[in-house]
């Protein structure tokens, strides 16, 4: 363990390089920046358990010398997160080291010194002001921590959303989901979107060009979103359309389907947890989010440039790059029918209409865009994500996402229903949750309030209702091969220390 020490030299000398440099950007990042950040997350997983067990030690090592680190010079740790968009551009960094660097901010304490709240904020506050936020936590494992890294939250970190500030009555509770396996959801989803404006845009020519009426069913990788109508005159009458927004653009994150990619839902998590506000946000200007102080430092709390867009892509890579959940079966061998019977009964109890076991990719490219017009970021996760990683299905070259949703908006029914809608999404419509790693993810449902898999489970109603009622109606024997499976949809095993 000793030797671990052996970085806080160059640590110390990096120090005092920033130092020397503080006021400048620098386009290139020097050596000594590099030792700084490394060591607290890797993208390999090894297989024997006492290398994972030694593994997990010199990470606590290197947390234990980066606080010293931080003890001696006060924001240390995050300085040396600081990353420009224009090095990640222009290749001065490998998707590794941003991993590394992404898992840095995830884990760090965010400070009032690096632009921590507002001006205009209580210090912490649980209950959000409207797209304000609170801020509401210091870290964003502070939340998301359960099961693995980037992990879910539990019941008490639960986060109220868009309230008046003041009383949980006002506010959306929300219960942090796993983040792993991010990158494909959005590479799925962006797929999807492609699919179906691709069909509506054909039928536009098509309808103009043979002056007919065009009737339009949506459906991507095998989903159905309703149907649209075409008139000649390129009129479209989107009536029809269901469980997707009108631009059909799957938004895949947030319990409700708000956000189409990682980046936004990381720089909105940012601006309302910890009231640090992107350089894309503050240059946006929407005062109900970043405060209505104007200029640079919109939140009025005196540090400009919170965080950078390097930041921003790193943390954004750090989750697009996590690793794949799992399928692991039951350790006992007697459990083994009890699991391959869940299989199909969750096809005819109906719970896969919604609950799409896997939705197939082409493309192993996770692609970060820049927010500056600058060159996207190509990943292949098939090869650079954490381990363990999906990958191809070797007959067909294609990879099987097992999500276990479709990423469709449905009716929940009146019990999960909310009395008004959030970011434009009506109060009964709810996004199929993804099911994989959801034995890993309790408490279940948007808010968190089904303590274990078979509340969540006779909690559904609306276009769930059916199929609630079908599991309802078997005895316990009958239901425990479907809490078999759910419970094998779990993260791999690691060892972590706390
Ligand atoms: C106070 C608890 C809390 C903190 C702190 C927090 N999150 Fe979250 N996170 C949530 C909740 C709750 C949701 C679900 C939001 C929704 O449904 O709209 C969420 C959703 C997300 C999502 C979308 C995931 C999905 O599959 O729907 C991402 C990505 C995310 N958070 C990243 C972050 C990052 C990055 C940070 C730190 C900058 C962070 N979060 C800090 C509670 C938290
Ligand atoms: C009509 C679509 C639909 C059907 C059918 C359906 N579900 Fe769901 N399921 C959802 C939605 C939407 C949610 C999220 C609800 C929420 O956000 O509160 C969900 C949530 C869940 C959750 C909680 C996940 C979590 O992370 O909190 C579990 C477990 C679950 N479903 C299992 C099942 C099982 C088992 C069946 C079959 C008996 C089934 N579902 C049938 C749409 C469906």
């Amino acid at each position: 363990m000793i030797k671990h020490s052996a970085l806080i030299w160059p640590v110390l000398l990096g120090i005092l390089a920033l130092a020397c440099t503080q006021e400048e950007v620098s386009p290139a990042p020097t050596g000594d920046r590099q030792g700084k950040v490394l060591g607290v997350a890797t993208t390999d997983l090894p297989a024997d358990s006492r290398d994972q067990a030694l593994r997990a030690l010199e990470q606590d090592a290197f947390r234990r010398e980066s606080r010293f680190l931080d003890a001696v010079n006060p924001g240390h740790l995050f300085g040396a997160t600081r990353v420009e968009q224009a090095e990640i551009e222009a290749g001065f960094w490998t998707h590794d080291e941003l991993f590394q660097i992404g898992a840095q901010i995830f884990q760090l304490t965010f400070t009032s010194e690096v632009g921590f709240g507002g001006e205009d904020l209580p210090i912490i506050r649980r209950f959000h002001t409207g797209r304000r936020g609170g801020p509401d936590a210091r870290r964003c494992a502070a939340c998301h921590w359960r099961g693995g890294p980037a992990g879910a939250g539990d019941g008490a970190d639960d986060a109220y959303l868009d309230g008046d500030g003041d009383s949980q009555s006002s506010t959306l509770a929300r219960n942090p989901p796993s983040l792993a396996g991010g990158g494909w959801v959005e590479m799925v989803a962006a797929e999807m979107t492609a699919e179906l404006q691709s069909y509506r845009d054909n039928a536009i020519i098509h309808a103009k060009e043979n002056n007919k009426t065009v009737n339009l069913l949506l459906t991507a990788k095998g989903v159905h979103f309703g149907s649209m109508v075409i008139t000649p005159d390129g009129n479209v009458d989107t009536s029809g359309v269901v469980g997707v927004d009108l631009d059909l653009v799957i938004r895949p994150f947030g319990w409700k389907g708000s956000f189409s990619t990682l980046r936004d839902a990381v720089e909105d998590a940012l601006l309302i947890h910890h009231g640090m506000e992107s350089e894309f946000l503050v240059a946006q200007g929407d005062v109900a989010r970043v405060g209505s102080f104007g200029g640079m430092d919109p939140d009025g709390d005196g540090v400009i440039d919170e965080i950078s867009e390097g930041q921003v892509s790193a943390l954004t890579l750090f989750l697009a790059m996590a690793e794949t959940p799992q399928q692991v079966p039951p350790p006992q061998g007697e459990f083994m029918p009890l699991l391959a019977e869940g299989i199909s009964k969750f096809e005819t109890l109906g719970c896969a209409t919604c609950h799409t076991p896997h939705l197939t990719v082409t493309s192993p490219l996770f692609r970060l865009p820049s927010r500056s017009g600058g060159p996207s970021i190509p990943v292949d996760l098939s090869k650079e994500a954490a381990e363990p990683r999906l990958l191809p299905n070797t007959q067909t070259g294609e990879f099987q996402v097992p999500l276990y949703s479709d990423l469709k908006r449905h009716d929940m029914g009146p019990e999960l229903a909310e009395g008004r809608p959030d970011r434009g999404v009506a109060g009964n419509l709810f996004l199929t949750r993804p099911l994989w790693g959801v034995a890993r993810s309790r408490p279940y449902l948007h808010d968190g309030h089904a303590p274990t898999l078979e509340d969540a489970i006779l909690l559904h109603g609306g276009e769930g209702q059916a199929s609630r009622d079908a599991y309802a109606a078997l005895d316990d024997a009958g239901r425990a091969p479907i809490r078999v499976l759910l419970t094998s949809l779990t993260r791999a095993r690691r060892i972590t220390v706390p």
